[in-house]
């Protein structure tokens, strides 16, 4: 086992319905810690040089709209297995296809409005976490 830190982000639908804290107790019953947090709404040259990745996908234009609509939560979450685990309790992009019991599953609407984000390699959670956050503004604390 190996404790990791991963970057997670509520979307713009999750945040307009209510659903943070219903979201971090997610987290927080899977053993997640959250050592650091913002809200913030993202401009579209940010949320283009975060989804850089994607810049080619048939998706993109929407995937920017949709992510510079309204504020977005951001958080790093630490615990052992961190990024496999978010991904677990998140569920598969495609709320439709997502288990029963998962965040996407239970929250989500659509491929696009799909409640949460999170990375999938170490390499990946390292660079988006320093993309948000300063060294300063995570702590990383004993329980
Ligand atoms: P996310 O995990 O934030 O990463 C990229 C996002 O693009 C994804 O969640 C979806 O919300 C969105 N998206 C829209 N269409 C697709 C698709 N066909 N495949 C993957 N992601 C998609």
């Amino acid at each position: 086992m190996t404790v990791e830190q991963t970057l997670s982000i509520i979307k713009p639908d999750a945040v307009a319905k209510n659903l943070i804290g219903k979201i971090y107790e997610r987290f927080e019953n899977n053993d997640l810690k959250i050592i650091a947090a913002k809200m913030k709404k993202l401009t579209r040259f940010e949320a283009e040089e975060f989804y850089a990745v994607h810049k080619y996908q048939p998706f993109f234009a929407d995937l920017i709209s949709f992510m510079s609509s309204g504020p977005v939560m951001i958080q790093v979450l630490e615990g052992e297995n961190a990024i496999s685990k978010n991904r677990e309790i998140m569920g598969s992009t495609n709320p439709k296809e997502a288990a029963l019991g998962t965040i996407r599953a239970d929250f989500a609407e659509s491929i696009d409005a799909n409640a949460v984000h999170g990375f999938d390699t170490l390499a990946n959670a390292v660079n988006e976490i320093m993309y948000f956050f300063s060294k300063e503004e995570i702590y990383s604390y004993q329980k």
